[in-house]
């Protein structure tokens, strides 16, 4: 009897206690304290020559029954514009201290191999005029990264007289014959890629010395570029932070430190992929709360690799002339069952969604030192944010990301201070929630807000000072699953909503769903 009383005790109780309440985190705003611009260059994407990043995904012909401008998919490049891409580096990765350009330009093309990314032919019809026209239909700027490991400095220079100088030249003249008559413009130029590795394996000395040869001798010549939109000159910096890639960095910024008129740089590139462990092997779909929370963990430590190597760079460079480019990131996962390890083919979840965020608010809080970014890679290559198949496209968790931080392309940093709280499962600590908040172009302020924990939700309460707030409305993203993924047949499953605020009081309340990217406009 007495067993059943408390068995019915429990039942009821299990029935009439309410869920648990929404934590509730408090975030402090003063609007009239402003900090660095958040330069839209950290939303920057990347695009190897690497299984169907570039063939297929942007490239697929004239003659394709996929509808294309001049061979480039149509459905990828309206996508893409409507994120804003500020610039694409290409052609690597590995890819480019592989590339000889001149295979690539002209009515006649070399076929070549991809030894980096699966043995495949290299067909090279998506070359320098193509990759222009693609940059050029979707808006973006070029960054182009040109052969340090394998090529020569003529090399590259020729490159850029090619593509920047005007006519009268031999090398502009075939560029016109080629079909394009106005020098391109080269907004980045990245002299090398991973040098310490894939890119010859140099020491840092060894590198610096050429980095210098390319500095100085490979020009643009766009007339537009000579006094403003100056191309920046990305140096190769580290890739962990282990003292070989301190070292790295501490080498190449002494040189800079102490350079002459005749070469400079503008630019550090870092690459630091959220791996887990190496090889990449943790699924990017069919995982559960485990994998969740440990992949967080591990593109948590973006913060610390960049504060470390800001505060070398700081050393040499306490004006923050040199900016630090960390132009590989992402989750780099095992490759899909069945498809080629070589193509670096994997999925796309929520969970990618929250990495990416985060991760948008490291360089955010870093707008100082760091002023350009490149998620790899855009399309059907490890973080995507466009996956195709022949005709079908479906747009990523992680795309949806980059639209919803549209407002933050070039907006004014605005420090926000909260006590996150803790979200823990197992072994694992995470800040419950994680936030930025910026003014735009047009001083319209706006929050995003990271509810990190899977399990429940956040009621969040914003005290505003330096602006009176009247209402607060924006978009949320969220999904059933930590491993939820939008595929060809259910292409909305992860997808933004609308989401409303309370504004009273001089506070914006909101009530952040489990697992969620929240992105608010605060109207005065
Ligand atoms: O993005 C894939 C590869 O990762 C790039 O080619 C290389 O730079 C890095 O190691």
């Amino acid at each position: 009897m007495r067993s059943l009383l408390v068995g019915f005790t429990l039942a009821v109780m299990c029935i009439t206690t309410p869920r648990l309440a929404a934590q509730k985190v408090e975030l402090s705003i003063d609007a009239s304290k402003t900090g660095a611009k958040i330069d839209r260059n950290i939303f920057g994407q990347f695009a190897e020559h690497l299984g169907h990043g570039i063939y297929e995904g942007i490239w697929i012909g004239p003659d394709s029954r996929i509808p294309n401008t001049r061979g480039i998919r149509n459905d990828v490049v309206g996508a893409l514009k409507a994120i804003k891409v500020p610039n694409v580096r290409w052609p690597g990765g590995c890819f480019a201290d592989e590339y000889h350009w001149r295979k690539g330009v002209g009515p006649q093309r070399s076929v070549t191999l991809n030894p980096n990314w699966g043995g495949v032919t290299e067909a090279n019809t998506f070359g320098t005029h193509e990759f222009m026209d693609f940059i050029d239909q979707i808006g973006a700027d070029a960054y182009v990264s040109v052969n340090v490991g394998s090529g020569t400095p003529q090399e590259a220079a020729e490159w850029l007289e090619y593509m920047t100088a005007t006519a009268p030249t031999t090398l502009g003249k075939e560029r016109a014959a080629n079909g394009h008559r106005a020098p391109y413009k080269v907004a980045l130029l990245g002299i090398g890629n991973e040098s310490w590795d894939c890119g010859g394996n140099m020491t840092a000395d060894y590198y610096v010395s050429q980095m210098k040869i390319y500095s100085r001798f490979v020009r643009n010549f766009n007339p537009a570029q000579q006094d403003k939109q100056k191309m920046l000159k990305i140096a190769v910096g580290p890739g962990g932070d282990g003292p070989r890639w301190t070292d790295w960095t501490e080498t190449v910024m002494k040189a800079y430190q102490q350079h002459t008129w005749s070469w400079d740089i503008n630019g550090l590139s870092m690459h630091n992929y959220t791996v887990g462990h190496w090889p990449p092997s943790y699924a990017s779909v069919g995982f559960g709360e485990t994998e969740y929370s440990q992949i967080l963990k591990s593109t948590l430590e973006m913060e610390g690799l960049i504060s470390k190597h800001s505060a070398i760079m700081d050393k040499y460079d306490p004006d923050k002339k040199v900016a630090l480019f960390v132009d590989e990131w992402g989750g780099w996962y095992a490759p899909l069952p069945g498809s080629n390890p070589g193509f670096l083919v994997q999925q796309n979840s929520l969970r990618d969604a929250i990495l990416a965020a985060l991760n948008l608010n490291i360089f955010a809080r870093h707008a100082d030192r760091v002023r350009g970014a490149n998620i790899a890679q855009m399309i059907n290559v490890l973080q995507a944010m466009i996956i195709t198949d022949k005709e079908k496209m479906v747009l990523t968790p992680t795309y949806y990301v980059f639209k919803m931080y549209l407002p933050f392309q070039d907006a004014t940093f605005i420090p926000v201070t909260f006590d996150a709280g803790w979200y823990t499962h197992g072994a694992v600590a995470l800040p419950r929630v994680d936030a930025i908040a910026a003014k735009d172009t047009n001083g319209k302020l706006w929050l995003e807000i990271t509810n990190l924990d899977p399990n429940e939700p956040v009621e969040v309460e914003a005290g505003l000072s330096g602006i009176t707030a009247k209402s607060a409305s924006g978009e949320t993203l969220t999904a059933p699953k930590v491993d939820s993924v939008n595929t060809f047949d259910a292409t909305n499953t992860v997808m933004p909503k609308p989401i409303s605020a309370k504004v009273q009081g001089g506070k914006v309340t909101l009530k952040l769903e489990p697992k969620s990217v929240t992105v608010v406009s605060v109207e005065q």
